[in-house]
């Protein structure tokens, strides 16, 4: 089988670690990858290969998808989905065949449109914070709705805005200042209508499933550590470490995720006759031992992929393949004892204004960990390349082993203005199972 991951990140080079252990893979590519995905090597000696290709230009795509006759298309980011890129392929008769791991328009609409989210989680019963959607013409209504709530506000751009467009504000002469920058284009398209909901107070927990439409199979879960700082200080960022398991994503606790969650969404997709095969990513928040669903992501989290994969047991490639034949219920995919941490390195300035092009060096030194390129380029020389550089992720049989190991690692790589977080996974290590 020949497959092709689209994205660049951190998350593409976890799924691409992955899927290359198949022997049921021939060729791999990734488009437009990175470093890390081509220095990848499949079962049978071949090299993983770099296609030079922007996920949204979909006309390009398609001649790729035909040169190297693609079989299977796993999709990383949010972005083309929401575009459309599964629809794109559905439609051509000649890359009709390509199995898209990745929903239609329609399913990526979930996490397309915070306000289409929210209208689903209602309709289905699934627990959430009580919300209301305002539009461009609403400023006053929404003020008025705002007074109903309790600090903090939340309010969030209805549409895709890189991952900047939730805002939790305090005072409330500033949430409604921020309301209106929002409507007033802040985040362009993105903010012409706005979600104002209930703040949760709890702890997140990411619960990932593939499904094929019919059957599922839950994946690891992971914490992610979204704040610049230690101790969850400073600013949001796309991420700064994850960890896995989640102690408290028990029995008990995912249970319930599975009643109150993950079967009303199946459920409401079929209703909608959405053929929805793929991840979904529900961002929960644990409220005293209950699960609310904060956001559905219609990808995978990065970087919780790359604590994720190193726990996945089975085969990711024939997984991904019985979702062609919506026989995933047959597929052993289970998650290990271990216990994985990874931690992100971030350069100089980030999440704020950074420089790259900066030498990365002792890449070759780590042997105890797997270190997955977030934002890089080069070839014999690996430079930075992003505000989030580098992920490394560590495994063993208990959390403080995982962690130390990680941390151990880490620290021989280096480059000028790197940055990590020393806390991650420290809040962990004091819950219990
Ligand atoms: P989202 O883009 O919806 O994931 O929101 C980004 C982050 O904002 C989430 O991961 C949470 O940390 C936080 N957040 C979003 N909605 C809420 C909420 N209703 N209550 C508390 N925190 C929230
Ligand atoms: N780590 C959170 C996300 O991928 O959206």
């Amino acid at each position: 089988m020949n497959i092709l991951v689209i994205g660049s990140g951190g998350r593409e080079h976890a799924l691409v670690w992955k899927l290359a252990q198949s022997s049921l893979v021939e060729n791999l590519y990734v488009g437009p990858g990175n470093p890390g995905t081509s220095s990848l090597t499949l079962t049978n000696g071949r090299q993983v290969e770099n296609v030079a290709l922007s996920p949204k230009g979909f006309q390009f795509l398609r001649t790729v998808l035909i040169r190297y006759q693609i079989d299977m298309m796993v999709v990383g980011p949010e972005e083309p989905l929401v575009l459309g890129i599964n629809d794109f392929c559905r439609n051509d008769p000649d890359l009709r065949h390509v199995l898209v791991i990745g929903p239609d328009r329609m399913g990526a609409r979930l996490e397309g449109s915070k306000d289409y989210a929210k209208g689903f989680m209602s309709a289905y019963g699934i627990p959430t914070a009580r919300y209301r959607t305002f539009s461009t013409d609403q400023y006053e209504q929404a003020c008025l709705f705002l007074q109903t709530l309790e600090p903090p506000y939340v309010l969030k751009a209805d549409g895709l805005a890189a991952g900047k467009g939730v805002i939790i504000e305090d005072d409330p002469e500033k949430a409604k200042q921020n309301l209106k920058e929002m409507l007033e284009g802040k985040f362009g398209a993105a903010g012409n209508k706005v979600v104002i909901e209930e703040y949760l107070s709890g702890i997140e927990v990411s619960v990932f499933i593939l499904t094929d439409g019919i059957h599922y199979k839950i994946l690891p879960e992971a914490k992610d550590y979204k704040r610049i700082g230690d101790c969850d200080s400073g600013l949001n960022t796309g991420g700064m470490g994850a960890v896995s398991p989640v102690p408290f994503a028990d029995d008990t606790f995912m249970q319930k995720v599975e009643t109150r969650i993950i079967h009303p969404t199946l459920n409401g997709l079929r209703k909608e006759g959405c053929d929805y095969r793929g991840f979904i990513f529900f961002g929960l928040m644990n409220c005293q031992g209950d699960p609310y669903l904060i956001e559905y992501n219609v990808r995978m989290g990065d970087p919780e992929t790359e604590s994720v994969m190193l726990r996945l047991q089975g085969d990711l490639a024939q997984a991904c393949l019985s979702l062609g034949t919506q026989t995933l219920d047959r597929e052993p995919l289970t998650a290990g004892k271990n216990h994985c941490v990874t931690v992100v390195s971030v350069s100089g300035g980030y999440p704020g204004p950074w420089q790259g092009g900066f030498a990365i060096e002792g890449m070759e030194k780590v042997k105890d960990a797997v270190v997955f390129h977030m934002g890089t380029t080069g070839s014999s020389t690996v430079l930075t390349a992003g505000g989030r550089v580098l992920a490394v992720s560590a495994t063993a049989g208990s959390l403080a082993r995982a962690r130390e190991k990680a941390y151990r690692e880490l620290s021989r790589i280096s480059f000028e203005g790197m940055y990590y977080r020393k806390d991650i996974a420290r809040d962990i290590m004091k819950m219990k199972r």
